[in-house]
């Protein structure tokens, strides 16, 4: 699904450097699924999970019911969208549309249009039918990743809210240094754990970087990926 941060640009880059860690049958694990689009392009054993419980809904009936998903902007209008951000977000193609169909894919922002009338509900389903083939099979947690149970011996890809960024509209408050010491422990406890961030830690090292040009939502601005994992002489 389109969203913000979405690392759907640098999956190829990044992969192939964390699958070439993957042991048959590990399990790979995203704590910070986001709109799924690195664990849509991993095969086997996957498990993903995030805070938002609305975007799991999302992303479950993306997986389990895409026919369900509205077909262009007749089906979906802007005023059930309107209605919907007002409402408890019981109805999963709700939740979906809160994410999809607004600006910038920012939560319960305000109906995507432009002067030429391009319909965004229409222009959403195909990518979404596509990603529905690729997660099958996923098992989806609606937790943060502090509870997550995580399967021994995984491998573990996180992509958190960025340090310096402002935060998503229903954010949470995020200790980044309980997330840095959480990632020792897990790779202590046996796991291998990769991180995407701007900037970590000194006991973690920079294995790969690129810059990107992020022009989601109102913002267009220069930065540098990076992916990390803790350094070898603290392994
Ligand atoms: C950068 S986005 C992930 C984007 C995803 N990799 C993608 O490509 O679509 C970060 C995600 O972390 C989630 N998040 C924030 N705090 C969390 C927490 N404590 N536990 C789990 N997820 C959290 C947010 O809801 C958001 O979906």
């Amino acid at each position: 699904m389109k969203y913000m941060g979405s690392k759907n640009r640098i999956a190829k880059c990044i992969l192939p450097i964390m699958l070439a860690e993957r042991k048959p049958n590990q399990w790979w694990v995203e704590p910070f699924v986001g709109g799924a689009n690195m664990i849509d392009k991993v095969d086997g054993k996957r498990l993903g999970a995030d805070i938002n419980k609305y975007l799991i809904k999302a992303l479950i009936l993306v997986r389990d019911n895409p026919e369900k998903i509205p077909l262009n902007n007749q089906e979906y209008t802007e005023e059930m969208f309107n209605k919907a951000k007002l409402s408890d977000l019981s109805n999963p193609v709700d939740c979906f549309a809160m994410f999809q169909y607004s600006f910038g894919c920012i939560f319960k922002g305000s109906w995507s249009k432009n002067k030429r009338g391009t319909d965004y509900v229409k222009e959403c389903v195909k990518n979404v039918l596509k990603q529905s083939k690729n997660i099958q099979g996923v098992v989806l947690r609606p937790e943060s990743y502090l509870d997550l149970v995580i399967p021994e011996n995984s491998l573990i890809y996180c992509d958190p809210p960025y340090w310096d960024t402002a935060g998503y509209k229903n954010d949470y408050e995020f200790n980044h240094v309980q997330f840095w010491q959480w990632c020792r422990d897990k790779t202590k406890e046996g796991h291998t754990v990769f991180v995407s961030e701007y900037n970590a830690p000194n006991d973690f090292e920079c294995i790969w970087q690129m810059d990107i040009k992020n022009n989601m939502g109102n913002n267009s601005t220069n930065n540098t990926e990076k992916l990390f994992r803790l350094a070898n002489e603290n392994l």
